[in-house]
């Protein structure tokens, strides 16, 4: 391991424009369930006996309003009751030491943001959890935890209707924004890419690994176990998550 961490060591030393992309696996460390792989959220079916992805989509959310957000008052409550690690702390640290690394991060968790990630090159494809918004009027309403104090669905002070999370859902489109920005620093070309914890199921996390890669650049990927991308990175580093980057930033000069 301590060659393939020095050998990515060197590529993040040499580089200006890093883009590191995150997933479930890097949240694992503070106790939040992957979706995907043993414990995943995705492997069984809920208690009211549908599966996940259907209970946390946007029809959902609309036909049945009070089902919907019984699941994502599970997953508000799991984000609000745990911390960021140190995985995020040392992304962090890497994005002060580097001024052009940027994240690009499926997790709704707010934990690079809470970890110290400047959100001027924070890229959150999924949205996050907070604030809410009313889908009636749009007016944005109180915390994610005051919500979670009063009844489910939580409604809107000002007209009544059902508040929601700026979470992408399933069946919902990427948020615009995100995905401009994405594309904007893309083509800039980024000389070395880092996946963090992800599956790396969609085609949005897998392109900037294969055009860095078909442009020269140095891929590399923090995983215990396999993934779609495994045999498209330079080098894998075979370990979790909080391990591998606290080790990774001690060999990385903080000049
Ligand atoms: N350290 C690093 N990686 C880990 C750890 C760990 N401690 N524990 C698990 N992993 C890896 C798993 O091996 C897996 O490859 O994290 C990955 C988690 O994969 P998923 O559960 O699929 O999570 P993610 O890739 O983020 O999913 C992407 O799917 O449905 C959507 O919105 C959901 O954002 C999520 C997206």
């Amino acid at each position: 391991m301590d060659q393939a961490i020095a050998r990515v060591a060197r590529a993040i030393e040499c580089a200006e424009r890093i883009l590191v992309i995150s997933g479930a696996g890097l949240s694992a460390e503070s106790g939040l369930p992957t979706y995907r792989g043993i414990g995943g959220l995705y492997n069984g079916f809920t208690e009211d006996g549908l599966p996940i992805e259907q209970v946390l989509s946007g029809p959902v959310l609309r036909s049945q309003p009070a089902l919907c957000w019984k699941y994502l008052a599970e997953l508000g409550r799991a984000c609000l009751g745990a911390q960021p690690n140190a995985g995020h702390l040392a992304i962090a640290e890497l994005q002060r030491r580097k001024p052009q690394c940027w994240v690009l991060t499926q997790n709704i968790d707010g934990f690079h943001q809470r970890a110290g990630s400047p959100e001027e090159r924070l890229i959150c494809i999924h949205g996050a959890m907070q604030p809410l918004y009313c889908q009636s009027c749009a007016a944005e309403s109180e915390t994610l935890e005051a919500a979670l104090r009063g009844g489910l669905p939580p409604r809107c002070q000002a007209c009544g209707g059902i508040l929601r999370p700026p979470v992408v859902l399933f069946e919902e489109m990427l948020p615009e924004a995100a995905l401009e920005q994405l594309y904007s620093e893309l083509g800039k070309g980024f000389e070395v890419v880092l996946l963090v914890g992800t599956s790396a199921s969609f085609p949005y996390i897998a392109e900037p690994v294969l055009r860095t890669r078909q442009a020269g650049g140095f891929t590399a990927e923090i995983n215990p176990d396999l993934t779609l991308l495994s045999h498209s990175v330079d080098v894998r580093l075979a370990g979790r998550a909080l391990d591998v980057l606290v080790n990774l930033l001690s060999h990385i000069s903080s000049h």
